[in-house]
């Protein structure tokens, strides 16, 4: 059968250009244009890459059509219902779920790596008690690439990768706790090796010296199945960026701080303490409309927070099992956030009936719900992009290491010039500046 090719046509010149076209296991085929500026001397243009795929992988698979998220080929909501975090960690790692015994090991491996050196505890009394919570886990984890130097662990071998995967997946939990208790003024409660990945993150969050914590088993399956809605998504912003990161060689652990940076941004992870903050503003549900009006007023930088999405144009999978876990946890723990809840499915129920919405294919994605979980369990708005942090750190460093296993390339994209073209140097006494320099030195 004949290879399957993309011709290009050069109107300017007539010129002729075939690129082979690769199939996937499922999804769109992709053309692969690694020499389109060899053949064309053109660059291919596409800002935010809404079409293009920037590496192949077998990690996670998204149909944006219908609504689709499939790791290592299990649906996500079969993978809610029926598995935990530690089999999602496993799988999206290994490639396929453990049977009992490395299940165990797996588990054994994460629970003896789950404190921090000490010496970590310093780094937090640098911080203002009132930083950003995502402020501090940026530098923590950043940190944790000294305790983890290159000149001790050789990250291009096996051993040196699972190092630096099993401490990672093991300590962002701590950390992500200590953060917490930080912004508190409490002390730091260390992780205890009898209890559960989940159960120990809401030990760590939530106990105090004085008494410890015992979360509800609705509590700790609500958590379970956040992290495991929230582990890992394909190429998006975070996890390009810590491939990008990794793709020069650096320190994984600095790789990962670089994805928290990327996903603390309100259009990406920073959009579940979005949604409550809007929540909040809207009130009532007699304030809809008027909010809606404003998401659609193209001069109006107002966001419907939690809604739309680069790639579901159907709806996110995942919001519709957080909605299920959301309302089931709200019988189960807390009352409180009823309300906040009945004005979430209002808000959701109206949008999804709105021309523009509908048009725009807008529908709640993952952080719709995720925050009124969150505050369910207790956790501060300043500390839900932290947990999608957590949870998102083996989707990081599964691509990571997928991407170190096979093309090492440095990524290095290129661009469109539009600047100035060459011009003579003009000395300072001839020169007259158009515009005066915005900042003043005492601004
Ligand atoms: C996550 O990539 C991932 O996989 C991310 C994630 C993951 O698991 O890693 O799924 C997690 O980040 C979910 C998204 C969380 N962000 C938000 O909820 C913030 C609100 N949403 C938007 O900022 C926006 O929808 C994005 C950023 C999510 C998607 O942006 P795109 O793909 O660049 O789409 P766009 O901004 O070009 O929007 C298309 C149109 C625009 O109108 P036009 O310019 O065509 O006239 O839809 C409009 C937008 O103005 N639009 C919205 C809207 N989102 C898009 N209008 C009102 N409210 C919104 N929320």
């Amino acid at each position: 059968m004949s290879k399957k090719t993309l011709t290009i046509t050069d109107n300017r010149n007539g010129n002729l250009y075939e690129f082979d076209i690769k199939k996937g296991s499922c999804g769109p085929d992709v053309a692969d244009l690694t020499s389109f500026y060899e053949k064309t001397g053109m660059f291919v243009y596409d800002p935010g890459f809404k079409s293009t795929a920037s590496c192949s992988s077998e990690i996670t698979f998204i149909d944006g059509e219908k609504g689709v998220l499939l790791h290592r080929g299990y649906e996500i909501e079969e993978l809610a219902e029926k598995s935990d975090y530690y089999e999602v960690c496993y799988l999206l790692l290994n490639g396929d779920l453990p049977d009992n015994k490395n299940k165990e090991k797996f588990i054994n491996i994460l629970t003896h790596h789950t404190m921090l050196h000490e010496q970590i505890q310093r780094f937090y009394s640098g911080f203002r008690r009132d930083s950003h919570p995502m402020a501090v886990m940026v530098g923590i984890v950043g940190a944790l690439s000294s305790f983890y130097p290159e000149k001790t662990y050789d990250f291009s071998s096996e051993k040196g990768k699972w190092v630096a995967v099993s401490r990672l997946l093991a300590k962002i939990p701590t950390m992500a706790a200590m953060a917490y208790k930080y912004s508190l003024g409490q002390p730091f409660i260390y992780p205890k090796n009898n209890l559960s990945y989940s159960e120990n993150f809401l030990h760590m969050l939530f106990s105090t010296p004085c008494g410890e914590y015992k979360p509800s088993k609705a509590s700790i399956d609500a958590l379970d199945k956040l992290l495991i809605l929230h582990a890992d998504h394909e190429q998006n912003a975070s996890t390009s960026t810590v491939k990008i990161a990794g793709s020069s060689g650096a320190n994984p652990f600095a790789c990962v701080a670089a994805g928290v940076a990327s996903l603390w941004g309100p259009a990406h992870g920073g959009a579940n303490e979005s949604v409550i903050r809007m929540l909040n503003i809207i009130e009532h549900e007699q304030h809809i409309n008027k909010f809606l009006k404003k998401a659609k007023d193209p001069s109006d930088p107002f966001r419907l927070m939690g809604f739309g999405h680069r790639v579901y144009k159907s709806h996110d999978p995942r919001a519709n099992v957080l909605r299920k876990y959301c309302h089931n946890l709200l019988k189960e723990v807390d009352n409180f956030n009823v309300p906040l809840f009945k004005l979430a499915t209002k808000l959701e129920e109206i949008a999804l009936n709105d021309d523009y919405f509908i048009k725009k294919q807008l529908y709640p994605n993952v952080d719709f719900y995720s925050g009124i979980i969150l505050k369910a369990l207790g956790l501060p708005e300043s500390m839900f992009t932290v947990i999608f942090a957590v949870a998102r750190t083996v989707g990081w460093i599964s691509q990571w290491k997928e991407m170190t296993e096979s093309d090492n390339r440095i990524s290095r994209p290129r661009q469109l010039y539009n600047g100035k073209k060459t011009r003579k140097f003009v000395k300072i006494n001839d020169r007259k500046s158009k515009h005066e320099l915005f900042l003043d030195y005492n601004q």
